[in-house]
């Protein structure tokens, strides 16, 4: 078996791993930011477990630090109080990004992590099997229920030779994204293999790993092997190392070779991580911002290098230099042997240990600006300025630029510093809170930006209600449940955001759904399509919707729905959308038994109260979905399975 193989072997409790076919894995890990988290645990809240069943979880705040109003202040005490009632680690504000700390403190080779991020896969960089998911599978898993995924296929990237000076992990895994694209990954785990391999740090794996999500890899991983051991044991923690390795027969499904030597000094051009350059091949690019940090760059040994970079010399005058080291170890160490000087001296900016400007977290570029940046991602808007370009180079290239005022090759700058990895990482865990032995006498504190959390019942014997909104083709979870800077604050109260549902639509639906006491909403085709966002399922779960009749929907916002116990019905007469107006009245008699029959093929009826027709649909659901209609929602499903 491959790594990969042994991994998914090791937790499966379900299912034939077959590529492509549904598998169920069992979670060791999770972990959570505060961003995604407190939807995450009001969810589990609402699954009634007193504890959670995983081996460890971890709360995060990395992302919303900066305190503009009362919103996020909530949030980040609703998740610390949470967490200790609840068996959960929580790693306050200031205490780093969450995949750099996880690597630093809790991961460990042979486990699986499941996080409420898309960059969780850094967590392979230490031969975890490490998915990021959306918050709702991560309460799942917390209460003790499976992730379920389709096998992936693996792909085996070989990486031969060694980097040459000034070539980093960075450039690996944009000649890796150079090579394949944004797309290249989907369905796969890229696992890494090879003599090159043992060349690379724990650090340069994990940067590896954690941009493998820019392939849209399900994961990415690398074996545990002497060096893992070594960072480990630096990090007070060698008992938590396990070897893990590929038979030497194993089979893989596909196979890529990357020559270490042979790659230069890259960068990912506006808009697209996969839209790679050389460095050397862009002449006289002025740089406006450079942003040093994010999980994916922001190690000790990144750090180390940009201070010797630094040292004794001046940012360019036009150049905005801001660093964010990536946790309070990395920060505490630089403090501790001068290197923080090296950089303040040289007129760097130094941001709070966390996501910054990664998000546009008080770091927006200026209008038009060019803003280099070690981060993972480059889409337009990403940067909290939409005409800014951004540019994803190596700290090594950043720091180069940030001296020159244009983008510019490292190896102008000489000979390259030696840093090497420390024998012993500074270990202080004071900002990580463990959890309360028991949990009973423990009052979650809920500020009122924390509100309950919309739940579904059992399907009942009949589901009535009258067509709330009739809406048209390709309407976006955007549409659904708009996302803008003035609501993202509201993440965690539902009934708030609700408020806004569907409004770009029709600014009435909200109160007129809320006057019905709920019913069903009509759609044209690809109803759902965009962002996963699962607010797009609980904004109208809060307003009482029912059902969604629909001419098609987009894959994930079903599955959305029907996590939340809302029938996503497909039309098997599209002109009966036609025919539907906003108001009439409709019924699904016998629900339980109709949805049972969908199951197996069967046709779901729903019936005009006032003529008496009935209007044919599918409801297209797995046998397990079934399940989780039945029980009104996935949270209820794991409480009864539980
Ligand atoms: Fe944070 Fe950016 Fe990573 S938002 S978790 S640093 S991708």
């Amino acid at each position: 078996m491959n790594i990969t193989e042994k991994l998914i072997k090791s937790h499966l409790v379900s299912g034939e791993m077959i590529p492509g076919k549904e598998i169920a894995i069992k979670i060791d890990q999770t972990l959570t930011q505060d961003s995604t988290g407190t939807m995450a645990y009001l969810q589990f809240e609402a699954i009634g477990i007193p504890r959670v069943k995983t081996e460890k979880s971890v709360a995060y705040i990395d992302h919303n630090t900066l305190q503009t109003g009362f919103e996020n202040a909530d949030d980040h005490k609703y998740i610390q109080t949470v967490a200790k009632k609840h068996g959960i680690y929580f790693s306050k504000p200031g205490n780093g990004i969450c995949h750099q700390v996880h690597l630093e403190r809790f991961g460990k080779p042979g486990k699986t992590l499941l996080g409420s991020d898309s960059h969780t896969p850094t967590g392979g960089g230490i031969g975890m099997l490490a998915i990021g998911a959306g918050g709702l599978d991560v309460a799942v898993a917390m209460g003790g229920g499976a992730y379920y995924l389709a096998m992936p296929r693996v792909c085996r990237v070989v990486l031969t030779g060694k980097l040459s000076p000034w070539v980093t992990a960075k450039d690996v895994i944009l000649e890796v994204l150079r090579r394949l694209s944004v797309k290249g990954g989907v369905g796969k785990v890229m696992e890494y293999a090879g003599e090159g391999v043992k060349t690379l740090s724990v650090p340069q794996r994990a940067t590896i790993t954690n941009m493998g999500a820019e392939l849209g890899a399900t994961t990415s991983v690398f074996p545990s092997d002497e060096v893992t051991r070594a960072f480990l044991k630096a990090q007070g923690r060698e008992e938590d190392w396990i070897e893990l390795k590929a038979d030497d027969d194993a089979i893989y499904d596909e196979e890529v070779v990357i020559a270490l030597d042979e790659i230069e000094p890259l960068v990912a051009c506006p808009h697209s991580p996969d839209n790679i350059k050389k460095v050397s091949e862009i002449k006289d690019l002025a740089v406006d911002q450079v942003a040093i940090g994010s999980c994916t760059n922001s190690s000790y040994t990144d750090m180390m290098t940009v201070a010797a970079l630094l040292k004794g010399k001046t940012v360019d005058p036009n150049v905005s230099l801001v660093i964010a080291p990536g946790s309070k170890q990395v920060m505490n160490m630089l403090a501790a042997n001068g290197a923080l000087a090296d950089i303040i001296s040289a007129g760097a900016r130094i941001l709070e240990c966390g996501c910054g400007p990664c998000i546009g977290m008080g770091q927006a570029p200026a209008t038009n600006a060019v803003s280099l940046r070690t981060v993972n991602r480059n889409f337009e808007g990403r940067s909290g300025t939409k005409s800014a370009q951004v540019y994803i180079v190596s700290p090594e290239t950043a720091v180069a630029s940030a001296l020159s005022g244009k983008l510019t090759d490292p190896h102008t700058l000489g000979e390259a510093p030696l840093v090497s990895m420390p024998e012993h990482f500074l270990v202080n865990d004071n900002l990580i809170i463990p959890p309360a032995p028991e949990g009973e006498c423990v009052k979650v504190v809920r500020g009122p930006n924390i509100q309950p959390f919309p739940k579904n019942t059992k399907v009942p014997k009949e589901i009535k209600g009258g067509a709330l909104i009739k809406v048209e083709d390709n309407i976006t979870t955007d549409h659904i449940m708009p996302s803008n800077a003035k609501l993202l604050p509201f993440r965690s109260n539902v009934p708030y955001l609700a408020d806004y549902c569907l409004t770009p639509c029709d600014p009435e639906f909200p109160a007129r759904a809320k006057k019905a006491g709920g019913g069903f909403i009509i759609a044209g085709q690809n109803y759902g399509q965009g962002s996963s966002r699962e607010h797009a399922a609980l904004a109208p779960l809060q307003l009482g919707v029912k059902a969604v009749l629909a001419k098609s929907f987009a894959r994930i916002h079903m599955a959305n729905l029907i996590n939340n116990g809302i029938l996503p019905l497909v039309f098997v007469n599209e002109w009966d959308y036609d025919n539907i107006k906003v108001g009439d009245e409709f019924v699904i008699k016998y629900a339980a038994d109709q949805i049972k029959g969908a199951a197996q093929g069967q046709i779901v009826n729903v019936t005009c109260v006032k003529t008496g027709e009935e209007i044919p649909t599918r409801l297209n659901i797995s046998e397990r979905q079934r399940d989780i209609l039945l029980a009104g929602g996935l949270l209820n499903y794991t409480k009864e399975s539980n």
